[in-house]
């Protein structure tokens, strides 16, 4: 038998979320080789290939000249996302980039040409809907188990501003609760219901926040979250299926995550789509309602019997990193596609449009994302030994 040839890769961006992508993909996947990390701020790449070892620290230039490396994970800021994936995809790179896409569609449809044009992948967070919550309800709709969709109503709220105390990125551009947690809702009603033809929203921006947490910030010290911190809006998607989407940054911590989609013959209500082990609960008329166990892999169960708060935090990530590798391999389109986060973030984008004109906003783009084939586990032997679920990633 042929041996696999894995996908020799290069992370950039070395901060808060490369704990979980570098230690995933260092252990989790057969179809990835981790060779080498990166960071604008070189202690930050030290500090990450040390701890979990990455045999190499490279500079961007020196990825980009590195013929072995084909695919590079871009987890950088959002607003410096279209200058790293750009150079990569000049460089010859497949990329895989953390959410969302690009900051502008002008930005996010130039790369997609590029990456076209140079026959390359270009694959986009968030690969929470490729988990186990996600792709079980997937299941259950493409059964038609609830018959025709007709509508679905999404809500999360966080007090943003409070949060930005900690996490001071929250302050700048895409901090606002709809861009930073909001997507990851739009992006599972989209894996779930397909495309949307046209968006309309109220927005309202975030108050100015004035520390309350001394000990990490100056005394006197404000802020005020850029764009609309609160959207609400509507969705009309292409199947004809209505929408409702309610994202709170302007509110208290204590998270609420509403997501239920409603059909002719029965109800789903999933659990937090920014996470991989959502539940998924199936009302059908004259009974209970009732937790559905999970039908795929990768529900966040942490592969190792001393899991860490990160492991515990952030499941599975890194899947869709797999998944292009082997669709790489394979010479299929991978599921979390340039078409599929660029129609996120026109979504995004629309609603912030509408909020502003009081006008509708069409989309003009459309994506596919075939479902991942059920009945692949992450664990078994009691979850002692890992599981059969990246062969999931390879259909
Ligand atoms: N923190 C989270 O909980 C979380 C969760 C999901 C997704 N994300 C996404 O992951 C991405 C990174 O988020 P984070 O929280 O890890 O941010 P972070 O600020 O903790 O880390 C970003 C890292 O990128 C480095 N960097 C910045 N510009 C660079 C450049 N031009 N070249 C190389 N390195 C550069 C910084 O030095 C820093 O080490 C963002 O797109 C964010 O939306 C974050």
């Amino acid at each position: 038998m042929e041996a696999l040839k894995k996908v020799r890769t290069a992370v950039i961006g070395c901060g808060m979320i490369s704990n979980i992508y570098i230690r995933n993909l260092k252990r989790m996947f057969a179809i990835i080789d981790l060779v080498a990390v990166c960071d604008r701020n070189p202690e930050n790449a030290k500090r990450q290939a040390v701890a979990y070892g990455v045999p190499r620290v490279m500079t961007q230039e020196e990825i980009a000249a590195d013929e072995s490396i084909e695919l590079v994970v871009n987890l950088t800021p959002a607003f410096v996302h279209y200058d790293v994936i750009k150079a990569m995809l000049l460089a010859g790179k497949h990329v895989w980039t953390e959410k969302v896409m690009t900051n502008t569609l002008e930005q996010g449809r130039e790369l997609m040409r590029l990456a076209e044009e140079k026959g390359l992948y270009l694959g986009v967070a968030p690969d929470t809907v490729l988990g186990a919550g996600v792709q079980t309800a997937k299941a259950i709709i493409d059964s038609g188990m609830i018959g025709d969709i007709t509508s679905c109503v999404v809500s999360i709220n966080r007090n943003q501003s409070l949060n930005a105390e900690t996490f001071r990125f929250l302050r700048g551009e895409g901090g606002a609760l709809p861009h930073d947690v909001g997507i990851y809702y739009i992006a599972a009603m989209t894996a779930l219901l397909g495309p949307v033809s046209e968006v309309q929203a109220f927005g309202a921006p975030a108050p100015v926040h004035e520390a309350q947490i001394f000990s990490a910030n100056p005394v006197g010290e404000s802020w005020q979250i850029p764009g609309n911190n609160l959207l609400v809006g509507s969705l009309k998607f292409a199947s004809g299926a209505l929408a409702m989407v309610h994202f709170n940054g302007n509110t208290i911590g204590a998270e609420k995550s509403v997501f239920t989609v409603y059909g002719t013959r029965g109800i789903l209500s999933l659990g937090d789509p920014n996470t991989f082990n959502g539940y998924v609960r199936l009302s059908l008329p004259e009974a209970e309602e009732v937790e559905l166990p999970m039908t795929h892999g990768f529900d966040g169960t942490p592969p190792t019997d001393q899991p860490d708060w990160v492991d515990l935090a952030y499941g599975h990530r890194g899947i869709g990193v797999a998944e292009m590798a082997w669709a790489i391999r394979q010479g299929r389109p991978n599921r979390c596609s340039k078409e599929f986060g660029f129609h996120a973030l026109e979504i995004l984008l629309g609603l912030d449009a509408s909020a502003a004109t009081g006008q509708r906003v069409p989309m003009t783009s459309t994506f596919e994302m075939r479902a991942l084939p059920a009945g692949y586990y992450s664990t078994n032997g009691g979850s002692a030994l890992r599981g059969d679920a990246e062969r999931s990633l390879m259909a």
